[in-house]
């Protein structure tokens, strides 16, 4: 099977294979990994200070030479939230970590200070980032342009086709339609409401039929059947995310990932009870603690630091319970290799796929 294509030309890579980004899992090991495998590997950086970025992105180039990218938060900062609801969240977190003999630092509102893309930009450019992605939301024009113009290629995220047309609108060069199987943060950004919860089978055609970029399927994506299933419906190329969960690679605890692995697809729940945005992630104690207290969540990225005390400790001691453990609808598909090996299965599964598609195609004529 021939693998180049629009998505393989424009980010320069072999395979149209993605490794999605995933904050608190993926390690500069694992983007060289993918990368030198043939495919991109993506750094996630949102949220962290330029420093951290710009030694993350160092840390790569020191284990590859091939390209890989680099992926954002293009979101605003609520300038205000209602200071009564933090308190009893705070409140509530309070006591919820002493009865469970958990540490817990509860954050001082007023000396919360959040780092945007703003802040990270600069080191992108100055870095030479091949290609950088973003979610929940779109950079402001000033950003696109300065990025287009050095030469970078710039994958956006979208969760339904009002949000693939914006984004096509700011030529936003290859578009990735996250379906609701999806792990990790929705990367809505048209509504604070709800989220659209479109699985990838039905999103990747219209987004495909509405705009004029290359698509990326991303949403269950977990082996080489998956991954063709979604080239044939028009994606020209997939991010996975989960099926390089547990891999040798991954930063997460050993714990951790086995409860991945023994994860059924309907443990894998929506909540905004970690961070204040929509989220896929394995139900335990802490998330459904705090749907129970009936308190209302703070905006992102407000919550996210209200609970980030006891979901460190909890990512210290391996503590199930607690910790934040993003995951998709086939995390329990992920295995524990190293991520080269992961990625080439895949490759070579989708092959397979391919020529069996191709027979069957025959054996009808
Ligand atoms: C643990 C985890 C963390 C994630 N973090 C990010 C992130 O930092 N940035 C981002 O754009 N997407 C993030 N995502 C979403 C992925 O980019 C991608 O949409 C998703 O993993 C695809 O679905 P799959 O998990 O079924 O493969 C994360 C997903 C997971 C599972």
């Amino acid at each position: 099977m021939k693998w180049h294509n629009k998505v393989t030309s424009l980010l320069n890579i072999t395979y149209p294979v993605v490794q999605a980004p995933m904050l608190g899992i993926t390690t500069p090991e694992m983007v060289a990994a993918v990368s030198e495998a043939g495919g991109l590997g993506s750094l996630p950086v949102g949220g962290l200070s330029a420093d951290q970025t710009r030694e993350l992105i160092r840390a790569v180039k020191s284990l590859t030479s091939k390209p890989f990218a680099v992926n954002l938060f293009a979101h605003s900062v609520p300038s205000s939230i209602d200071a009564a609801a933090f308190t009893a969240m705070q409140e509530f977190l309070t006591s919820f970590a002493a009865v469970n003999d958990i540490t817990y630092v509860p954050p001082v509102q007023e000396m919360l200070r959040f780092h945007t893309y703003h802040d990270q930009i600069d080191i992108l450019l100055s870095e030479q980032i091949p290609s950088v992605s973003f979610t929940f939301g779109i950079p402001e024009d000033e950003h696109i342009a300065t990025l287009k113009n050095r030469g970078a290629r710039l994958i956006g995220t979208a969760t339904c086709v009002e949000e693939a047309l914006l984004l096509d609108n700011k030529f936003v060069d290859v578009i990735t339609a996250q379906g609701a199987e999806a792990g990790g943060h929705r990367g809505t950004f048209i509504t604070e409401g709800n989220p659209p919860m479109i699985g990838t089978m039905s999103l990747v055609p219209q987004i495909v039929d509405a705009i004029r970029r290359p698509v990326l399927a991303a949403g269950g994506i977990a082996d080489g059947g998956t991954m063709m299933a979604a080239m044939m419906l028009g994606a020209q190329g997939v991010q996975v995310g989960s099926a390089f969960l547990v891999c040798n690679e991954s930063s997460a605890p050993n714990a951790h990932k086995h409860r991945i692995q023994n994860a059924s697809s309907s443990d894998a729940v929506l909540t905004k009870n970690f961070s204040g945005r929509w989220a896929r992630g394995i139900e335990n104690k802490l998330m459904r603690a705090i749907g129970e207290s009936g308190l209302a969540t703070l905006p992102y990225p407000y919550q996210q630091s209200l609970t980030a005390s006891i979901r460190s400790f909890a990512q210290q001691k391996d503590l199930t319970d607690f910790a934040t453990m993003w995951a998709g609808q086939s995390a329990s598909k992920a295995v524990r290799k190293p991520a080269a090996a992961i990625f080439q299965l895949l490759i070579q599964q989708a092959q397979t796929s391919f020529e069996l598609i191709e027979r069957h195609v025959q054996v009808k004529e």
